[in-house]
């Protein structure tokens, strides 16, 4: 693992700062650029030479001075930052394109990335890693998942020693927050949405949380470090009641009575091997759970990812999901490990191939059954 990234602040021996561009000005944008201008932890410190931050790209440039950022960083070309005078691309401007151009062009010309987009990694990740072992250029999206609370790096490096056999979690606050809201307050499901998205907790088009497309990207990061597959992501099967997919089918009514049967609604992404024949098995699921229970008490924006490890048993990560500067911290450490030299968020993992995912047919030994007709796996 180390090595694949030795060359960079290298010169001759002697090193200089990791000349860093940022793709990105928004809610963790604009936190990473205060933590590089900032020096947020001793590594990053101006005085610790390891970092120049050397460019900041974002469209309204008006708005991102006014947000802090010194105007002359800030440029509406990040194509130009990443075929410039740079070391690291950090991106984070999120979507599609063009991220997943700029993270291959940046890998391609041997540039590190650190990057926060679950969408492009559980798209294009089987790409992107292809490149990236080619050029020996470190690709690291720890904050891809869980924001801010470390969980690919522990799934890659601390239990590499061991099989894991199963993994689930909540791992969308904006849904969970959702569920919690309705489930204390009573309200439906577009009143709580629409909380939500008053209180800065869901984007204006939450389509991708709410109908369980961003659990499904994040469970196919998951499972690249967990099972060493890139789980084919349109094969990743997302519970839906009729047409309404995610929680979106969720009611007042069906959490109120669940309450009363000492049970929470919680949308888990789950992925597991199958005994039999070794086959990832893996689904997104509303999905009651014993109200009591970890899972349970997980509420609000937090996240919480359960992993059934071999001759380990059970260990649990549980920190916050989201938030710019959360997942800002997250970002930072993988910008350190990428000065350290320490590769790729897989670590010393072998090359991953592709597969497709059997659909994941819920473990539970009963179903509760809401007024509205929703029926929902129980898992303990
Ligand atoms: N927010 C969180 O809590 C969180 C948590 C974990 C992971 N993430 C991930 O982090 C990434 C960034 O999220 P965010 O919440 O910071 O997004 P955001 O607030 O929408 O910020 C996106 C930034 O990218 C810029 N941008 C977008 N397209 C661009 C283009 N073509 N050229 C130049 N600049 C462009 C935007 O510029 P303008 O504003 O000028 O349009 C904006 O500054 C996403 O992949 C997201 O999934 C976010």
């Amino acid at each position: 693992m180390a090595g694949q990234g030795g060359s960079i602040g290298d010169s001759g021996g002697a090193t200089r700062p990791l000349r860093v561009a940022v793709l990105g000005a928004g809610t963790v944008g604009r936190e990473v650029v205060a933590g590089l201008l900032e020096g947020r932890s001793p590594g990053l410190a101006p005085e610790s030479g390891a970092f120049e931050l050397v460019g900041v790209a974002a469209r309204d440039l008006v708005r991102a001075a006014a947000s802090g950022i010194p105007a002359h960083l800030l440029t509406d070309a990040p194509a130009h930052l990443v075929a410039g005078a740079t070391d690291v691309v950090v991106e984070l401007m999120g979507g599609e394109e063009p991220a997943r151009t700029l993270i291959a062009a940046a890998l391609t010309a041997g540039k590190a990335v650190v990057t926060a987009n679950k969408y492009v990694v559980a798209r294009h990740g089987p790409e992107l890693e292809a490149i990236a072992r080619l050029t020996r250029a470190p690709f690291r999206y720890e904050a891809a998942v869980m924001g801010g609370t470390p969980i690919l790096r522990l799934l890659s490096e601390d239990l590499a020693g061991t099989t894991v056999s199963s993994l689930r979690g909540i791992v969308n606050g904006t849904t969970n927050h959702i569920l919690t809201e309705m489930a204390a307050n009573g309200v439906g499901y577009a009143d709580a949405l629409a909380d939500a998205q008053a209180s800065g907790y869901a984007e204006a088009d939450p389509t991708g949380d709410v109908e369980g497309g961003d659990a499904a990207d994040k469970l196919v990061v998951l499972a690249r470090l967990a099972f060493g597959v890139w789980l084919d992501r349109a094969g990743i099967a997302v519970h839906r009641r009729g047409d309404r997919p995610g929680i979106t089918g969720v009611t007042a009514g069906d959490l109120a009575r669940a309450n009363r049967d000492g049970l929470a609604i919680r949308l888990l992404a789950s992925a597991r091997r199958r005994a039999s024949d070794g086959r990832l098995e893996a689904a997104v699921l509303t999905t009651a759970v014993p109200e009591a229970s970890a899972l349970g008490q997980t509420n609000g924006v937090r996240n919480r990812i359960e992993i059934e490890a071999e001759r380990l048993g059970r260990l649990a990560v549980e920190g916050p999901g989201a938030g710019g500067a959360a997942t800002a911290a997250a970002v930072l450490a993988d910008l350190l490990a990428v000065r350290r030299g320490d590769g790729s968020t897989w670590g010393d993992l072998p090359a991953a191939a592709l597969e497709t995912a059997a659909s994941l047919l819920p473990k539970a030994r009963s179903f509760f059954v809401g007024p509205s007709g929703v029926k929902y796996p129980v898992e303990d």
